[in-house]
């Protein structure tokens, strides 16, 4: 007898604890910021000034940026995604027995888990500043509107996101209906039904906030997001007490007649005298 037949995989001894940590960490965080990540996008549809402010308050972080995301985005999505690969594979035994199995949306959770997978991979390579390596990154944060927009202008690039978009929210939105299981959270077939309900809620609000921000970035003007996006990036260097940085699109002659109001908001107090 070999060893893997007299004792069990540390998946099968350990399963109760992985299970709860994959589940629970579909919610929060990778859920959670699945909805920040998509509500943020979609402000893009109020302009490219305000999507480039929302950006811009992520990234006051700073430097505290990059262990911010690994902590609460890439770590908890590279445990929740491979647990959910060993489950696709078989290998932790006796989970997902919902009243549903066999049932077409169990297929599906599965399936748009894999199609999740591959399209938050390409996109992170296609846009985040680690893809640049590989000829990607081209999301450019002060920049914000008009680098995602040329980024989504190719047909197939757009049909590619909004396959993904869809296939995550569903994985997402179905998601909380059996973690609602899981967790013992809905019992009785009636208290499932309503749970149906939020979860289908829940499901054409991110369906329409991604999909909102994905005809939002494709409608952008990208010359017209461009100066917006300079002159919010004037105001910012400004506000340091730095000079306007001329660009090879804009030269200095063009920008320095330009007259604009620094909103009230973006001045600080100590500037203010306030
Ligand atoms: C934005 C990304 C993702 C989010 C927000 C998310 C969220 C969730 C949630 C909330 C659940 C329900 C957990 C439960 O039933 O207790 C779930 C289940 C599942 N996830 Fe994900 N997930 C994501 C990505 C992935 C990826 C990349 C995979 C890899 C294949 C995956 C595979 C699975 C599988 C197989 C299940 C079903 C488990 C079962 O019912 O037995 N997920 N996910």
């Amino acid at each position: 007898m070999s060893q893997s037949e007299i004792s069990p995989s540390f998946f099968a001894k350990n399963q109760f604890l992985i299970f709860r940590l994959f589940s629970l960490s579909g919610l929060v965080p990778v859920g959670a910021f699945l909805m920040v990540h998509l509500l943020t996008n979609a402000s893009v549809l109020a302009g490219a000034g305000t999507f480039q402010s929302r950006v811009d308050m992520i990234h006051s972080l700073g430097p505290l940026l990059i262990p911010v995301e690994w902590i609460f985005i890439f770590l908890p999505m590279i445990f929740h995604a491979t647990v959910g690969f060993i489950i696709i594979a078989g290998g932790l035994p006796n989970v997902g027995s919902y009243a549903y199995v066999g049932n077409v949306r169990y297929t599906l959770q599965r399936a748009t888990g894999m199609i999740a997978f591959a399209f938050i991979l390409w996109h992170l390579i296609q846009l985040h500043w680690m893809g640049a390596a590989v000829g990607g990154g081209q999301f450019d944060p002060h920049r914000a509107s008009s680098s995602t927009a040329a980024a989504l202008q190719p047909t197939l690039v757009a049909i590619f996101y909004c396959i993904g978009i869809l296939s995550t929210v569903f994985h997402f939105a179905n998601g909380l209906w059996t973690l609602g299981i899981t967790w013992g959270v809905w019992t009785s077939p009636a208290a499932m039904r309503r749970a149906n309900w939020i979860s289908i809620a829940v499901g054409i609000l991110l369906a329409g906030a991604g999909i909102g921000a994905l005809v939002g970035m494709r409608r952008i003007d990208i010359e017209q997001a461009q100066a917006i996006e300079n002159r919010m990036e004037d105001v910012r260097r400004m506000l340091d007490g730095q000079e306007p940085t001329p660009t090879q699109d804009e030269p200095t002659s063009v920008r320095s007649s330009q007259t604009f109001d620094v909103p009230a908001g973006l001045v600080p107090a100590s500037k203010t005298g306030t």
